[in-house]
């Protein structure tokens, strides 16, 4: 696995100031997600599992919600010998080129990430050797001074203080997220095909606009060759090559006979001049994909070929008869649908990272299957890292790499999902563990955790769970456990586990 992180969570509190009283949340969680892996958030409903997926979309809904305090570091530098390595490799190929120039502003950039990961590791070995040290108010007001310095390197990379045109930018490009539920994120008023391509209009115009070029392009070709080629149905139905009268399928392109090529045929026929016109102005979008450009010839070619590839996302995520589904309004959908539909728009872009709010509870198994494949695929392609909110053990089991266990807004227990599974720490995750059903045991009744999760308007001082825990002592109802590594990268929030080593 990487140590490179993609998003790095820090101290982070939300609130909810509602009618009743302030709900509080989320209360101090930490939680770091490396590249290309897959993370499972589990817990009970109302833990905050949601909350704190949409505070790094930066989505909590502001009034009632508030982020008080933390940082969301989104791909912030490391520090780490693996991503120096990288930068370094980067560096030697661009220099390797005979006429790279001087000033090449790449090589600049990549100079410029460099010696912050080297500013970035510097400090991370001195707060290193100053955290060995016996606690004194001289460290610790150097520890703090270090973290000054750090975040000083590191403020462009928190998400907090940014604002709502960068995070615009950000999401569905960068970070995508497929929302717990998919009637209420989508737009009822526009059609499904809109709602997909209105992202890659968004962030991908010049790779359509490029696209629309090509076939622009292959048109004028056409025009030139073939004056009257179209696809051309008889009576029986089957689609025929005007040229030379072979059999064609609906969604080939080409006539696998003559090489005609058919795109052209759905839009008006265009005259070779307009379509060199339509080619200029494409070119422009490739150069500056935010440039001016004519809404009936350029626009329209780029729209048509968003809307295409918003079709292919359909097909790609398994939607029955997409032709329909694309001009289609969310209400005529089913629930499952809809979610496809969510999962389509959450991976048009193909983001580096993709939050999975319980993407696949409203699907039935076969179709679970196939879109967590298509997830996998997507990762195993753009290394994407995934956070996988889900109520479903099994799924977790099967495809998260590590698992954090949430109870009542803070983070109880994180670790590589194998022995968190076999061998849980904190109670809370030893209890949901024991709740799974096992076909093997015959029991009388099915396990369960005493109790429900608390109002989080009055939640319990010290440990969030003690009420509810077998195991709670003094301290518990007093102090806050903090975070412990009790095994390797195994961490867990319980005082059970002060000053034990395994
Ligand atoms: N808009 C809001 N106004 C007030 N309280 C809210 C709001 N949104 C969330 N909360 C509160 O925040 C807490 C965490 O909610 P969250 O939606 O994150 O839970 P969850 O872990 O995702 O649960 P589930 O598994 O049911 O989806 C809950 O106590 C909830 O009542
Ligand atoms: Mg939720």
């Amino acid at each position: 696995m990487s140590q490179e992180k993609m998003v790095e969570i820090q101290n982070l509190y939300v609130n909810f100031y509602t009618q009743s009283g302030v709900v509080k949340a989320i209360d101090g969680v930490n939680l770091i997600l490396y590249k290309g892996e897959t993370f499972g958030l589990v817990g009970e409903t109302g833990c905050g599992k949601s909350v704190t997926a949409n505070s790094v979309m930066k989505l909590i809904p502001q009034p009632p919600g508030k982020i008080e305090r933390g940082r969301i570091f989104f791909m912030p530098p490391g520090g780490t010998e693996e991503e120096m390595q990288r930068i370094q490799e980067q560096m030697n190929e661009l220099r390797s080129k005979p006429d790279l120039p001087k000033d090449d502003t790449q090589l600049k950039k990549l100079e410029k990430e460099m010696a912050e990961q080297r500013a970035v590791a510097d400090i991370t070995a001195r707060w290193n050797v100053l955290w060995k040290q016996p606690a004194s108010p001289e460290r610790d007001a150097k520890i703090s001074e270090l973290d000054r310095e750090l975040y000083a390197i590191l403020n462009k990379y928190d998400l907090i203080p940014r604002t709502k045109k960068y995070m615009q930018k950000i999401r569905g490009k960068y970070i995508s997220m497929i929302f717990q539920e998919p009637m209420a994120a989508l737009n009822p008023v526009f059609t499904a095909g809109f709602q997909i391509s209105e992202v890659l209009l968004l962030h991908e115009r010049r790779e359509l606009a490029m696209s629309a070029l090509k076939s622009v392009e292959e048109e004028k070709k056409y025009l030139k060759t073939h004056k009257l080629a179209k696809k051309i149905k008889d009576v029986k139905g089957e689609n025929k090559c005007s040229i030379c009268s072979s059999a064609v399928q609906d969604e080939m392109e080409r006539c696998p006979n003559c090489d005609n090529y058919f795109k052209a045929i759905p839009l008006k026929p265009l005259k070779t001049m307009s379509l060199s016109y339509t080619a200029a102005k494409l070119k422009r979008v490739k150069k500056n994909p935010y440039s001016f450009i004519n809404k009936r010839l350029a626009g329209r070619r780029i729209k048509l070929e968003s809307m295409e590839r918003a079709e292919r996302m359909l097909r790609l995520v398994r939607i029955p008869d997409p032709q329909k589904v694309v001009n289609s309004y969310p209400h005529e959908l089913s629930g499952g649908m809809q979610q496809r539909v969510m999962i389509a728009i959450a991976l048009a872009c193909k983001p580096q990272m993709l939050i999975a709010d319980e993407p696949t509870t409203a699907l039935d198994v076969t179709i679970q299957a196939q879109i967590l494949k298509l997830m996998r695929e997507l990762q195993e392609e753009t290394g994407t890292s995934i956070l996988m909110i889900t109520h479903n053990l099994g799924v977790v089991a099967e495809i998260c790499d590590r698992v954090g266990v949430m109870y009542a807004g803070v983070i109880a227990e994180v670790g590589p999902t194998g022995p968190v599974f076999k061998e849980p720490l904190h109670p809370y995750t030893q209890g949901l563990m024991n709740s799974i059903p096992k076909v093997n045991i015959d029991l009388p009744r099915l396990e369960t955790i005493e109790g429900n999760v608390p109002n989080l308007i009055k939640p319990p001082g010290g440990c969030r769970f003690h009420p509810r825990c077998p195991y709670a002592m003094d301290i518990c109802r007093k102090e806050k456990p903090p975070m412990m590594e009790i095994r390797p990268n195994h961490l867990a929030a319980c005082h059970l586990y002060t000053g034990v080593t395994f």
